[in-house]
């Protein structure tokens, strides 16, 4: 039993400060790569307000962003049961159950071709492609590197000397072995990894489809899904955001900072912007509703320098019935709009919002043909020919 709820650490002034100056320092190399950008949350974003919940509780009675504030029994008696949510844990939490090979993206058949790679995280099933409520938690801790090696020495020792009873421990040796060859020649940081997937859903009925989700996701990675039951509320905890350092080490595996990485959920979902000029779109994964601002808000952001917008696809893709809709959502924010109709995709539009609509008759029209076949020799106009 600890004697305090909270870490003895975190009530010491010095230590304290010790870890905002290492947090300050890991921020700083994080944004130095110029991809990422840190903010620091605030009290209020991670504890709640009486209107409005923090994200510790977001997680912890997994509430939607904009859900109202309500408070819910988490009870680990029969499974993991969150209000009337129940949930499933899964975890990634020994080097046996991991897949073979990882790297840092695979292919998403989906938007791919022949010829044309379309590339996703490797960690992408357990992420955006995972078609039901869930949480993906990942942890990477840095140990004492060298206290680390040291500790795998004297297993391959121990291991050594077992070999001779059983072929098992002869493998788990060369194992060992690899490992630690793998951190001295290519001086690698062997760190402890775990990943873990929450999933939940309201109807018990359903649980078994988001099981199989689930179970096929991992599949997808060649790893091997193990249903946490016994340590499910140990993870759990853990899992609290700021709450790490409560994390049970031995659900852990030994790796490398490298291929821990190829773990990490780099894909984040479509937000809705709240600027006032956009249009109404639906994601493409699920079909959510957003609200999209394709002009303005890039624009502001230094995304783009112009409004320019190029719509490309092949014949019966789309690209009338979307250009429609974004014309009309354009005219209703108050735009003027003149199109230039070849394929008279727009007569139905332009009927709708009584506009005027010039056409005319292919039998009727005769052209001019204007050739130039004379210019004359004076210098300027040579000089600005050939620019
Ligand atoms: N977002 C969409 N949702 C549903 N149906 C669509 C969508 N986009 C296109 N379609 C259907 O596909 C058909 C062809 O689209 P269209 O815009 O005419 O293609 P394109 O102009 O690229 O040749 C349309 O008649 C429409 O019924
Ligand atoms: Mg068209």
């Amino acid at each position: 039993m600890r004697k305090s709820i909270v870490p003895d650490e975190t009530l010491s002034p010095q230590l304290t400060q010790e870890f905002l100056d290492n947090a300050g320092q890991f921020a700083v190399i994080l944004e130095d790569c110029g991809l990422v950008r840190l903010k620091r949350l605030t009290k209020q974003q991670l504890a709640s307000s009486s209107r409005e919940f923090g994200i510790i509780e977001k997680y912890c009675y997994l509430l939607e962003t904009n859900s109202q504030p309500v408070i819910r029994d988490i009870s680990f008696k029969n499974g993991i049961q969150i209000g009337s949510q129940y949930c499933q844990l899964y975890t990634l939490a020994d080097a046996a159950d991991l897949p073979p090979l990882c790297g840092s993206r695979i292919n998403y058949d989906k938007y791919s071709t022949d010829k044309t790679k379309f590339s996703i995280g490797f960690a992408a099933p357990l992420g955006l492609l995972l078609p039901c409520n869930h949480i993906y938690n990942q942890y990477v801790f840095i140990d004492d590197a060298q206290a680390t090696l040291k500790k795998l020495e004297s297993k391959k020792l121990r291991l050594q000397s077992l070999s001779a009873y059983s072929r098992g421990n002869s493998i788990a040796m060369d194992a060992v072995n690899d490992f630690l060859n793998e951190s001295i020649s290519e001086q690698r940081l062997p760190i402890k990894a775990h990943f873990n997937v929450l999933v939940w859903t309201s109807d018990k009925e359903k649980l078994k489809d988001v099981k199989n989700m689930v179970s096929t996701s991992l599949a997808q990675m060649e790893a091997m899904p193990k249903q946490e039951t016994l340590g499910a509320a140990q993870i759990f905890w853990g899992g609290i955001p700021g709450n790490a350092g409560d994390f049970p080490s031995n659900d852990c595996f030994d790796s490398f900072a490298e291929q821990a990485s190829c773990f990490f959920n780099q894909e984040t979902n479509y937000r809705s912007s709240i600027s006032p000029v956009g249009i109404r779109l639906g994601e493409r994964l699920n079909g959510m509703p957003c609200h999209v601002d394709l002009s303005d808000e890039p624009m502001k952001k230094g995304i783009i320098t112009n409004r320019n917008k190029f719509i490309l696809g092949p014949s019966g893709s789309g690209k009338s019935f979307f250009t429609n809709h974004m014309v009309r959502s354009y005219y209703e924010q108050g735009t003027h709009v003149v199109l230039v109709d070849v394929g008279h995709s727009y007569k139905g539009l332009c009927t709708l919002v009584n506009g005027y609509y010039f056409t005319y008759d292919e039998k009727k029209i005769r052209f001019a043909l204007i050739r130039f076949t004379f210019l004359p020799e004076i210098p300027w106009i040579r000089k600005s020919v050939n620019r």
